[in-house]
């Protein structure tokens, strides 16, 4: 563990925790809402190790913390931290199983929330006025990004949502456990299966959760789920259109995004939970692409 924990006294702290954590844009974006409000707060990285995440967590809370962003890989276990007796989850934490923001409540007790799945709906919603309701949607991936965000898809109400996963089992298991948790009602279709199993007929919206383009890689599916009037999104975020926005465009997709403004939705969702202030976004998307792009 980093010795970042030997703060200044201050009555605002707050902190991203992950691993790696160095390139993180939390401290940026957290640091441009408060500005926004001329709330005084302190907001570091701290890089945690394998195994040491909860007893990070509670040396952050014993000096006097107010709150964390939970980033890779320790989202699931924020979870479970919060799980235990005297914690709290917010619904949808509960229901994606993952947290990615804690506040400190009195006598240290941690609420954990989820705020991917709402950032990313605000940011194909408000942002890009892309609709979800009564739309055929296909989601790529099915690990912890995916999770995270199925839950606020589905309260959108598509027509259908499809997951599609190389590891299919994967996908049918979180359709499955999505369906049980009472999402698919509504005549809302939720459905699992590998790529070779996917519809050849164009989607509406298509989003990418996979990891694969980390590795500059692509889902192996096939380009018939395209179509002119599909719009795609990439929750993973560059500098220049990622591979997979390249690859939709260049089989005649409409339109395409990456997830810069979820990363900067999900991050004023947090900054709300924590200050009840509700930040402009806009300035902030427009300050970390300019940097992003040069
Ligand atoms: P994250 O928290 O980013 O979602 P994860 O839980 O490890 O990370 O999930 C990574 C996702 O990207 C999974 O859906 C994974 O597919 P598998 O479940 O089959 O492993 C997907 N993924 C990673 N690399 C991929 C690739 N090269 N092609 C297709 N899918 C890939």
């Amino acid at each position: 563990m980093t010795d970042l924990f030997d703060f200044q006294a201050h009555a605002n702290r707050f902190a991203v925790m992950g691993n790696p954590v160095e390139h993180s844009q939390s401290p940026r974006i957290h640091r441009l809402f408060a500005r926004q409000f001329g709330i005084d707060m302190e907001y570091r990285r701290i890089q945690v190790d394998t195994g040491g995440f909860a007893q990070a967590v509670s040396h952050f809370a014993a000096r006097g913390g107010a709150g964390l962003n939970i980033t890779v890989p320790f989202k699931v276990e924020a979870w479970q931290l919060c799980r235990r007796p005297g914690n709290r989850l917010s619904a949808r934490a509960r229901h994606a199983q993952a947290v990615n923001t804690l506040r400190f409540d009195r006598k240290r007790a941690l609420f954990g929330d989820n705020t991917d799945g709402i950032g990313m709906i605000r940011d194909l919603e408000n942002n890009l006025g892309w609709g979800i309701a009564g739309r055929r949607v296909l989601v790529l991936g099915a690990g912890g990004a995916v999770r995270g965000v199925a839950g606020a898809l589905l309260e959108r109400r598509p027509d259908s949502l499809t997951i599609a996963n190389r590891t299919a089992p994967k996908a049918q298991a979180l359709a499955g456990r999505l369906s049980a948790d009472g999402f698919g009602g509504n005549g809302i279709g939720v459905a699992g299966c590998g790529y070779q199993q996917l519809e050849r007929t164009a989607f509406d919206l298509i989003i990418n959760g996979t990891s694969a383009s980390l590795g500059g890689g692509l889902p192996e599916m096939d380009a018939g789920c395209i179509g002119t009037h599909s719009v795609v999104y990439d929750m993973m975020y560059a500098g220049s259109p990622t591979v997979f926005m390249r690859w939709a465009c260049a089989n005649g997709a409409g339109q395409a995004s990456d997830g810069l403004g979820m990363l900067v939705e999900q991050a004023a969702a947090s900054f709300h939970l924590w200050h009840d202030r509700r930040p402009d976004t806009a300035p902030v998307i427009s300050a970390l692409r300019a940097t992003l792009s040069t």
